[in-house]
């Protein structure tokens, strides 16, 4: 089986993450937690990119060399934030690490012997922030970098460079052909306009500084990093070293990247492995950014705002939570602590929380925590079955997880109405038998709805739907929540009567000052 393979972008070590690395990075944690959900075979890929200036000056500055400052932030920054964050990566790969730096020599070398490569000498801007070659017309007043603010540096090297500007036509004819190869439209719209300007043949190597992995055949160039970066999709998944492997999780399915790094995965990687007669990945999408007052978040204007700032306070589910339900994916959106506190109380505490709790408190009261035996409430498993199937397109497949989620959340919504209306605390009142039919009726109703809400918010909130799970008494009758299938999510009746439900802890627990 073709594997279901989905990328991050390799973070920068020249810094610990913030929140704006950790955004991409949980976003493709649901989608592939969905997708095993989805009972197919996953890679799920993320890593760190080592090389190159950036990294190489912040390590002088520390006073240690490149490869100790990206080991130590690696092992102390970058791997514990994604286990606290509780992402199921497969695989994690470190631009540093032989089995990436010989594959990166090899397919460089491979290019120079078809001729893809020549020697020539490039004069003009370079953003060390981005790692990126500029052109003077996109430099703001100052010759500033548009994304950093700061000052480009004026190089002039000798350096090899890659025929890119023979791939327009090649490139304009697969986005024409794969309309979702870039997404969102906004993303597509902008990577078209920027090729049918004509592209211009890209600078390789670098010939002043060695923090690089070095040119095969002329080793006083190190490999431009980021095709050193790049490459890293197709080394972490067996190219040139595994082809039983490499075949069966290459090509990716989505790359997720932030808009700012669009061009490089839409446009240059494309090319070069069409260079090499390799297929290309399914989809490239791009990421808003997480603003603050207006601007990029980011560690270099100070307002990186690292994660755990967040879930001390908030709890890990809550914020894989909040920023996908948040911020529609693909746009730019702005964080606040008052935006997040008030979703906290009112979705996940008041509807989802407290939904869970009184379900568990009744069925306790009422029933002695054994679930009764009922069919069900007709709307509600109607409103549950098309719940799942949006549910199941707009995330698996759309990459739509505020619209997802949403829909998700409207359905504990209706089932807190449903109770609402029905008042089983007055029905409990009626010890005849019809009245206890109704009673069951209605309490299976709504545990049989949340026994589909754990299914579904397992992807992003896996905690807290194993609590939900345990406290439903499911997993006896029905299994590991990890592998229930989201499709069948919808399907109603699957709790059985007899289930112990018992209150477990509290999902969503008073916010601190509140
Ligand atoms: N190393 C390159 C990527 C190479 S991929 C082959 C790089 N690294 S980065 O650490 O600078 O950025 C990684 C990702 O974080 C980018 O996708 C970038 O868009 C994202 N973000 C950095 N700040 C961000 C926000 N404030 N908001 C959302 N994402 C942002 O680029």
């Amino acid at each position: 089986m073709a594997a279901y393979y989905v990328s991050t972008p390799i973070y920068y070590v020249n810094d610990a993450p913030h929140l704006g690395h950790a955004y991409t990075t949980v976003a493709g944690d649901v989608l592939t937690r969905w997708h095993r959900q989805r009972g197919e075979d996953v890679w799920y890929l993320t890593g760190t990119d080592e090389h190159g200036q950036k990294v190489m000056r912040t390590a002088e500055a520390n006073g240690v060399s490149p490869q100790e400052w990206c080991d130590k932030l690696v092992e102390e920054a970058w791997k514990p934030l994604w286990q606290h964050l509780q992402i199921a990566n497969d695989d994690f790969i470190r631009t540093t690490e032989p089995r990436h730096t010989r594959r990166v020599q090899e397919f460089v070398q491979d290019l120079y012997d078809k001729g893809e490569i020549y020697k020539g000498s490039y004069t003009g801007p370079y953003c060390v922030g981005c790692e990126e070659f500029k052109t003077p017309g996109e430099l703001l007043e100052g010759d500033l970098c548009p994304i950093h603010k700061r000052p480009v540096e004026w190089l002039q090297e000798d350096n090899y460079f890659f025929k890119l500007s023979e791939y327009g036509p090649r490139l304009l004819e697969h986005y024409e052909r794969h309309p979702d190869f870039i997404q969102p439209a906004s993303a597509r719209n902008e990577v078209v306009q920027f090729v049918k300007q004509g592209l211009q043949d890209l600078s390789i190597s670098r010939s002043t500084f060695d923090w690089g992995v070095p040119v095969p055949w002329d080793d006083k160039h190190v490999i431009y990093v980021w095709v050193d970066a790049l490459l890293n999709y197709v080394t972490a998944v067996g190219y040139g070293s595994d082809p039983e492997r490499f075949e069966r999780i290459w090509p990716a399915n989505v790359h997720l990247v932030g808009k700012d790094i669009l061009r490089f995965h839409a446009v240059i990687w494309p090319a070069m492995l069409m260079a090499q007669g390799l297929p290309l990945p399914g989809k490239v999408f791009a990421n808003g950014w997480l603003m603050v007052g207006g601007e990029k978040m980011s560690k270099s204007n100070l307002t990186g705002i690292s994660p755990h700032q967040l879930t001390d306070h908030f709890g890990v589910d809550a914020y894989r939570y909040y920023f996908l339900r948040a911020i529609p994916f693909g746009q730019d959106g702005s964080f606040s602590w008052e935006d997040f506190t008030a979703r906290y109380t009112s979705e996940l505490a008041n509807d989802f929380g407290n939904l869970a709790s009184r379900v568990a408190a009744m069925v306790g009261k009422y029933f002695g925590g054994v679930l009764p035996s009922a069919e069900g409430d007709y709307h509600i498993a109607q409103a549950l079955a098309e719940t799942a199937a949006e549910a199941d397109r707009a995330i698996g497949d759309e990459l739509d997880f505020a619209g997802g989620l949403g829909r998700i959340f409207d359905f504990v919504k209706q089932v807190n109405g449903y109770l609402s209306e029905q008042e089983p605390w007055k029905v409990a009142k009626d010890a005849s038998p019809e009245g206890q039919a109704r009673l069951a009726e209605i309490l299976y109703t709504a545990a049989e709805s949340l026994r589909a809400v754990a299914v579904l918010l397992n992807p992003v909130m896996p905690t807290t739907c194993a609590k939900l799970w345990a406290s439903l008494g499911a997993e006896p009758h029905l299994g590991p929540l990890a592998e229930q299938r989201v499709l069948d999510a919808g399907r109603w009746g699957q709790l059985p009567a007899g289930a112990a439900v018992t209150k477990g802890e509290i999902l969503f627990p008073r916010l601190e000052g509140q």
